[in-house]
């Protein structure tokens, strides 16, 4: 079965679990799942059960779709997603985000936990994402171009919807939050990286470090879809501080952030809605 044919198929059997179609899509990173909690009418669908869906096996990682009500808005909320170091290709990688792009998504809002490397930085800091670097070493689209799913060569110097960003500060003013700005930069993990490799990292203009994401948003962005990233700072990138980096920090840290990231989440939501921008 082509890739074409597989989105298709797992499309058909969410259709059948939701009846409307979800104008946003918000993924939850690690330690980041309570949002969900806001959402009326919740309908849960595991990822095993949807054909072809990748599970997830990062610890942190819940591995399920819930879609529901926040006031009008329709929400489809993915609780974990796969990462490229846990083995899987680029197409299985951003196999979800085909299938959000092809129900006819219209709003990609992504979350994720990062270190920190510009040092104005703090372990707790929300970054909103405004461009990337892909240090991933693949990319998405590489391969036969799908004509029905968008250009071979799509744009990327506005990735992360200026309108989004502006309304996301605009909420967390309004909510009494801070957001800063900043470049995220994808290493492919699981290693940590090294103080060399951060070092390398700022001079390149990166502020955020993180493993997920950009293949995402190269997707997202490759069918038209609208695109806004917050990247919650965990911890301090490595070479900052002397202490070693270890996942449990980062998801203590994930469990302080979350609380503040919703309250913006939620909020920016109803202001997309509002606004309809
Ligand atoms: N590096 C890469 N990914 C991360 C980090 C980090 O320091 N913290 C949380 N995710």
């Amino acid at each position: 079965m082509s890739m074409f044919e597989k989105v298709q198929k797992a499309k058909e059997y969410l259709k059948c679990k939701i009846k409307e179609t979800p104008k946003y899509v918000v993924v939850l990173g690690s330690g980041l799942g309570s949002f969900v909690e806001c959402l009326k009418d919740p309908i849960e669908i595991k990822y095993e059960d949807i054909p072809g869906w990748p599970l997830s096996t990062a610890p942190g990682h819940a591995g399920r779709l819930v879609y529901g009500k926040k006031e009008n808005a329709n929400v489809l909320v993915m609780q974990g997603r796969v990462h490229y170091y846990e083995g899987y290709s680029m197409e299985e990688v951003v196999f979800p985000v085909r299938v959000f792009g092809a129900m006819g998504v219209r709003y990609y809002i992504a979350t994720n936990a990062s270190g920190g490397i510009n040092k104005e930085l703090s372990p707790g800091d929300i970054v909103l994402v405004e461009d990337h670097i892909n240090l991933l070493g693949d990319n998405p689209l590489r391969g036969r171009n799908v004509d029905e799913w968008g250009p071979r060569f799509p744009d990327m110097t506005k990735a992360y919807d200026r309108e989004m960003i502006r309304l996301a500060e605009k909420c967390a003013l309004e909510t009494g939050e801070k957001l800063k700005r900043g470049v995220y930069i994808a290493f492919t993990g699981p290693s940590f990286e090294t103080p060399a490799e951060i070092r390398m990292a700022r001079v390149m203009g990166a502020d955020v470090v993180g493993m997920s994401t950009v293949p995402e948003v190269i997707t997202a962005r490759h069918m038209g879809m609208r695109v806004c990233v917050f990247s919650c700072v965990a911890n301090y990138a490595a070479g900052i501080t002397d202490s070693p980096l270890t996942h449990e920090e980062v998801l203590e840290a994930m469990g302080k952030t979350a609380g503040k990231l919703n309250r913006i989440l939620e909020s920016l939501i109803l202001a997309l809605e509002a606004n309809d921008v």
